[in-house]
């Protein structure tokens, strides 16, 4: 054999100190691949094996250290146009393949539901727009390297270690028991990628050469459904354990309601996780074909929601959490919720 069939792939991270980055270069470790990170590591650390090179790459020189070598395969995290515009500079020409980590937040519309990755995108005048800057990198990425590119657009990335405390919401919230707030979940979807599956996605489409656009996501799931195997998977857990399942009470409240008192969508503080206008029938419905092709999604739901709760027992139920209603807040809506209803009787 020849010593360039023998050679490990050299791949170059741009980025692999936080969530995802690391995922990816734990999955590019694993199959064997000669790792480099570059990042500022204020993030956190890379993996074990990698090689962090330290640099801001707002600052001259911040590729010096990486820009001689020819790179099997770059992935590039970021989206501000100040770090992708110089990072093309510096290495466009001397990477064999480069994946460009977006997001299907680039999507004009999410009012249709089914789409695929030729759906219009919005188009960019903000670039402190997250969608925008989106865009922007990926319409930068593909000027310079159009028939080298895969562009992976994911949806809700969720799993273990998610910092953003969106998905995890749920299982830990059921795990606890007592009153449960929740929206009305029956016309709403969800739709989820697991971060291992999108990083053993990333490192296998670079090895085989995968170009082009594909969207990240795992097949639509009913909210409803989305909680009904949280409880599943909660109870299995706890009936397990000693002292058995927590009793739990499941209180719902319309959309109205939950606005009239603060309660926000999608994510972040006073928010219950995921709850999406009804109009909003496109984002968590994508049609994720190329994904499922090219054998994207291999967590069930029912695993992914697993691994989240052993990782929500691990991190502390009882944790703050960048998203969802606090104990003392969600019991005080509670309160109200069952107080008006009683006196509407
Ligand atoms: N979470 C979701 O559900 C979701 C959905 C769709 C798409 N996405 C996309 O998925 C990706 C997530 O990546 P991630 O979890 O690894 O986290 P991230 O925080 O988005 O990654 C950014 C990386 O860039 C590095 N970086 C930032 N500014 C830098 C600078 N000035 N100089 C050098 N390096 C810099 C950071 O490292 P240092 O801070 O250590 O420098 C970090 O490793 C992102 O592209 C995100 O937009 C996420």
């Amino acid at each position: 054999m020849t010593d360039a069939v023998q050679r490990p792939r050299r791949v170059l991270v741009l980025g692999g100190t936080a969530w995802l980055g690391r995922a990816i270069v734990t999955e590019l470790l694993a199959g064997g691949s000669d790792v480099v990170c570059l990042a500022r590591g204020s993030s956190g650390d890379v993996p074990e094996g990698a090689t962090l090179v330290r640099a801001d790459r707002t600052e001259a020189g911040a590729y010096d250290a990486v820009a001689s070598e020819e790179w099997d395969e770059v992935v590039e995290l970021a989206y501000l146009t100040e770090l992708v515009g110089p990072a093309l500079d510096a290495l466009a020409d001397s990477a064999r393949h480069w994946t460009l980590v977006s997001s299907v937040s680039v999507y004009a519309r999410d009012d249709v539901a089914g789409d695929d990755e030729s759906a219009p995108l919005v188009e960019p005048t903000d670039p402190s727009d997250y969608a925008h800057a989106k865009v922007l990198a990926e319409r930068a990425t593909c000027e310079r390297l159009s028939d080298r590119l895969l562009v992976v657009r994911p949806g809700l990335i969720v799993g273990p270690g998610d910092g953003s405390d969106r998905f995890g919401y749920w299982p830990a919230r059921f795990a606890r028991g007592g009153t449960v707030l929740v929206p009305e979940t029956r016309q709403r979807a969800v739709q989820v990628v697991d971060v291992r599956d999108l990083a053993a996605f990333v490192v296998r489409a670079a090895v085989r050469g995968v170009v082009g656009v594909v969207d990240a996501v795992g097949e639509p799931w009913s909210f409803d459904d989305v909680l009904g195997l949280v409880g599943e998977v909660a109870d299995a857990r706890a009936t397990a354990e000693p002292g058995g399942a927590a009793a739990r009470e499941v209180v719902v409240a319309d959309d109205a309601w939950l606005l009239a008192h603060d309660v926000r969508w999608w994510a972040g503080p006073r928010s219950l996780p995921l709850w999406l206008p009804v109009e909003a029938v496109g984002f968590a419905r994508r049609a994720g074909v190329r994904f499922r092709e090219l054998d994207g999604p291999r967590t069930t739901m029912r695993e992914t929601v697993e691994r989240v709760l052993d990782d929500e027992v691990q991190r502390g139920l009882d944790r703050e959490r960048r998203s969802g209603l606090p104990a003392q807040l969600e019991a005080a809506l509670v309160r109200e919720l069952v107080a008006g209803k009683v006196s509407r009787d």
